[in-house]
C-alpha cells in the first residue's frame, strides 16, 4: 500500500541529512517511500523524482565539494574500497542505502575521447566524445538498469518489463538474468535491430514482438505493470534517471570537474535529457561544478516534437508520427518531456534536429576516425556541426558530444550505405579469387590512391 506525503517544496533538492531517500511526483510534490513499487505518482499520474540525503562520510559529516569529488576520487576502481563500476563509485548520488542488493557488471568508466578526424569534421578543436557504447551491453542504458534492477531487488519484484527500440531491452535482460529475475520487454515488431534482439533471447527475456510502435508499446507496458504488478524498468522509472545521471558525474571528474561550455547528446524519450539535468542540478548544489554547461538535445529531424516544443518556448507538447534510420531515437511520444524541459531551461539549454543524412554523415565520420557508434549516437555529433556552422558554438568553445551506444546496432545501414555507388567514399568489400597475386593487386591499388 502507497503512502504518500506532501513535501515542503519542489525546490528541495535533499532531504534532511540522515533521511532515507523518497520518491517525489515531479507535478504535484506528494512523496513516498523509497522502496514504493509504484510506477508513477499514486496521487497525480505525474512522473517520480528522487530525492536523496546530501551526501556524508562515515561519522555523518557533510560532504561538499572538494571533499566529496575526493570520495569520488577514492571509491575510483580502488579494490578492495571502491567500486569498479563507474556508477557505484558515485552512490550517494545514486542510491545511497542499496546496501548489498547491488547488481552489477560492473558498468561505466567509459572512456574520453578526442579525434582529429571528428574535429575536421565538426568544426571544433578537441571535441570530447564521451563513448557510452563501452558499457557491457553496448550502450548507455546499462547505467539505467544496473540502478533500476538493484532497485527491483531491493522492492522483491516479481519480474521486470520495458519497452524499447533495442538497447533498453538489451540492458534489461542481460541485468535481469544477472539478478535471477524474469525480464519482459516489449519491441515494436519488425522494428528492433538484429544484435539487439539476438542480446535479448540471448540473457533469456521473454520477448513479445508489438505490432505498433514504440509509443505503442510503452502504453501497453505501463498498462501491463499497472494491472499486472510487474516492475516497470523504462526511463520513467525515476532510479533509472539516478544511474543515467553517472555519465555526466563521471565525464565531469574525468575532466577534472572543469565544466565544458556544452553537452551534447541525442534524444529520444527524453530520460538521458532528463538525468543529464538533475545531475548538473546536483551538482551545483554540491560544490562539484560553479557553472552548468549548455546542454543541447538533438533530435532526428523525423521524430523532433522537443524540438518543436523548444522552438515555441515550450508553450505546447507535441507528438508525432516518428520516422527516422536512427532507431534509438525513432520516438513521437516522449515520455520525459517536462523534466527534460526544465534541463534545458536551467542550463540555457538548446534542442535541435537533424536530417538523416546528416546524421548518416556524422556517423560515417565518426566510424571512419575508428570510433564508430549506432546512428542514433551520431546525431550528436551532428548537432555540434550545425551549431558550428550557425556560429553558436566557436572555437575557443569547448565541447562534450555523447555516443551512446555501439557501432554494432544497425549495422545494415552502415553495410548499405558502403556498397552505395553514389557514395564517393564507398568502402566495398571486394571479391577476389584465392591466390596472393589478387592480394598484392588490391595492395598496389592502395598504395596508389
Ligand atoms: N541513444 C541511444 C543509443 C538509445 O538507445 C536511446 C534510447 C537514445 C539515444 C535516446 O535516449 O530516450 O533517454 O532520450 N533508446 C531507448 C531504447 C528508447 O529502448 O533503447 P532517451
Amino acid at each position: 500500500m502507497t503512502q504518500t506525503t506532501n513535501s515542503a517544496s519542489n525546490d528541495d533538492l535533499f532531504v534532511a541529512s540522515g533521511s532515507a531517500s523518497v520518491q517525489r511526483c515531479a507535478s504535484c510534490h506528494v512523496t513516498i517511500a523509497e522502496l514504493d513499487a509504484a510506477p508513477a505518482c499514486p496521487t497525480c499520474g505525474g512522473l517520480l523524482e528522487i530525492i536523496h540525503a546530501p551526501p556524508t562520510d562515515a561519522h555523518g559529516q557533510l560532504l561538499r565539494g572538494d571533499l566529496l569529488k575526493s570520495q569520488f576520487a577514492t571509491n575510483c576502481c580502488a579494490r578492495p574500497l571502491g567500486s569498479p563500476s563507474g556508477v557505484w563509485r558515485f552512490q550517494s548520488l545514486v542510491m545511497p542505502n542499496a546496501g548489498l542488493s547491488i547488481v552489477s557488471h560492473p558498468e561505466g568508466n567509459t572512456p574520453l575521447l578526442t579525434r582529429m578526424a571528428i574535429d575536421k569534421f565538426a568544426g571544433v578543436v578537441g571535441l570530447q566524445i564521451k563513448h557510452e557504447g563501452h558499457n557491457p551491453t553496448g550502450s548507455f542504458k546499462d547505467r539505467g538498469m544496473t540502478a533500476g534492477v538493484t532497485q527491483a531487488v531491493r522492492i522483491g519484484a516479481s519480474a521486470v518489463a520495458c519497452a524499447s527500440t533495442g538497447n533498453t531491452s538489451a540492458a534489461l535482460a542481460s541485468y535481469a538474468a544477472h539478478a535471477g529475475i524474469p525480464g519482459l520487454v516489449f519491441v515494436p515488431a519488425g522494428q528492433i535491430a538484429l544484435g539487439k534482439l539476438a542480446q535479448t533471447l540471448g540473457y533469456g527475456a521473454r520477448t513479445l514482438m508489438v505490432r505498433g510502435d514504440f509509443d505503442a508499446c510503452l502504453r501497453l507496458v505501463q498498462d501491463a505493470s499497472r494491472e499486472l504488478g510487474i516492475y516497470l524498468l523504462n526511463s520513467i522509472n525515476p532510479w533509472r534517471v539516478e544511474g543515467q545521471k553517472t555519465i555526466v558525474l563521471e565525464l565531469l571528474q574525468q575532466m577534472g570537474w572543469d565544466v565544458p561550455d556544452f553537452l551534447v547528446l541525442p534524444a529520444g524519450n527524453l530520460g538521458n535529457t532528463a538525468a543529464f539535468g538533475k545531475a548538473l542540478r546536483e551538482a551545483l548544489a554540491l560544490g562539484l561544478i560553479d557553472r552548468a554547461p549548455r546542454l543541447v538535445a538533438v533530435q532526428a529531424a523525423g521524430a523532433a516534437p522537443f524540438a518543436k516544443g523548444f522552438a515555441d518556448h515550450f508553450a505546447h507538447r507535441y507528438t508525432v508520427t516518428a520516422d527516422t534510420i536512427a532507431t534509438a531515437i525513432r520516438i513521437g511520444d516522449p515520455a520525459s518531456w517536462d523534466r527534460a524541459v526544465r534541463a534545458i531551461r536551467e542550463t540555457n539549454g538548446m534542442v535541435l534536429s537533424c536530417t538523416d543524412d546528416e546524421i548518416l554523415d556524422a556517423k560515417i565520420a565518426i566510424d571512419a576516425a575508428g570510433v564508430g557508434c549506432e546512428p542514433a549516437s551520431a546525431a550528436s555529433v551532428a548537432g555540434v556541426k550545425k551549431l558550428v556552422a550557425s556560429g553558436t558554438i566557436q572555437p575557443h568553445h569547448r565541447v562534450v558530444a555523447v555516443l551512446t551506444g555501439h557501432v554494432l546496432k544497425d549495422p545494415g545501414i552502415l553495410v548499405d550505405v558502403h556498397q552505395r555507388a553514389d557514395f564517393a567514399k564507398a568502402n566495398r568489400p571486394i571479391e577476389i579469387d584465392n591466390d596472393v597475386r589478387a592480394v598484392a593487386k588490391i595492395l598496389a591499388g592502395a598504395a596508389r590512391a
